[in-house]
């Protein structure tokens, strides 16, 4: 096999105000999740592992009962733990591994084909990357506050947002996953940084603005609005 994709679909979505997990949040009358195992599918991937909430584990394994080549394990407390729980279940050895949100739901072919060329090219640690639209600055205190002070503006031109589907060889992403299960004072929140502790530096490819992450009520009203696009059905 050369590439196993994992999506960790085991979030809660706290910050979308909905009673149902994120993943599970139906979208064009499918869930994001069967999206997101549409997309990475439609990619050409062999197998896609993933992570999801326990109490919902029945209904992702009825989700897809009629894909052999989708498999389903319980997530973790932190997304870092679900992708964990998802490569424990990978039997063999695959050469490349990808890492996509299932909170991205429309991302195009097009980003899955750029890391997956960047991989095969021999690099090792693949994100996709945005250009940021927002001049942003650090806050200078820790504690949130009503009138927040704010430090110097960053050099907009060099910042670049980080997407998923993220590409990796298959071997770097178990050894940084079990590093990390004996480290756990570093919070990560995606994977390319994780191997960028173990000395393996990122490259970007383009991203896209349709794989934007599913966060806030906003970004699903968005994403029910573009689903209803021919081309997104
Ligand atoms: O919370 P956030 O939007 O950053 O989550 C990104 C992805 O990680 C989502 O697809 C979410 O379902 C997944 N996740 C997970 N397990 C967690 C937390 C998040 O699989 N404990």
């Amino acid at each position: 096999m050369e590439t196993v994709a994992i999506i960790p679909a085991a979030g809660s979505g706290t910050r979308l105000r909905l009673e149902t997990p994120k993943a599970f949040v139906p979208l064009g009358g499918r869930t994001l999740l069967e999206h997101a195992v549409a997309g990475v599918l439609n990619a050409g991937i062999e197998l896609v592992v993933i992570a999801v909430p326990r109490d919902l584990k029945a209904r992702a394994l009825d989700m897809f009962r009629t894909q052999p080549n989708v498999q389903t394990v319980i997530g973790g407390t932190e997304r870092t733990e679900s992708v964990r729980n998802a490569l424990a279940a990978i039997d063999g050895k695959p050469t490349y591994a990808l890492v996509h949100d299932a909170a991205r739901p429309l991302t195009p072919r097009r980003v899955f084909d750029r890391v997956l060329t960047a991989l095969r090219a021999g690099h090792r640690n693949v994100v996709p990357v945005l250009p940021v639209s927002d001049t942003v600055r650090t806050l200078t205190s820790q504690q949130p506050e009503e009138v927040a002070p704010l430090g110097a503006p960053v050099e907009r031109a060099r910042l670049r947002a980080v997407q998923t589907p993220q590409g990796f060889t298959f071997d770097d992403l178990v050894a940084a996953h079990d590093r990390f299960a004996r480290d756990t004072s570093t919070q990560m929140t995606d994977d390319a940084s994780l191997l960028e502790t173990m000395g393996i530096p990122s490259v970007g490819v383009e991203g896209s603005h349709e794989a934007f992450k599913i966060t806030h009520p906003l970004d699903l009203e968005l994403a029910r609005m573009l689903c209803g696009r021919k081309e997104y059905t």
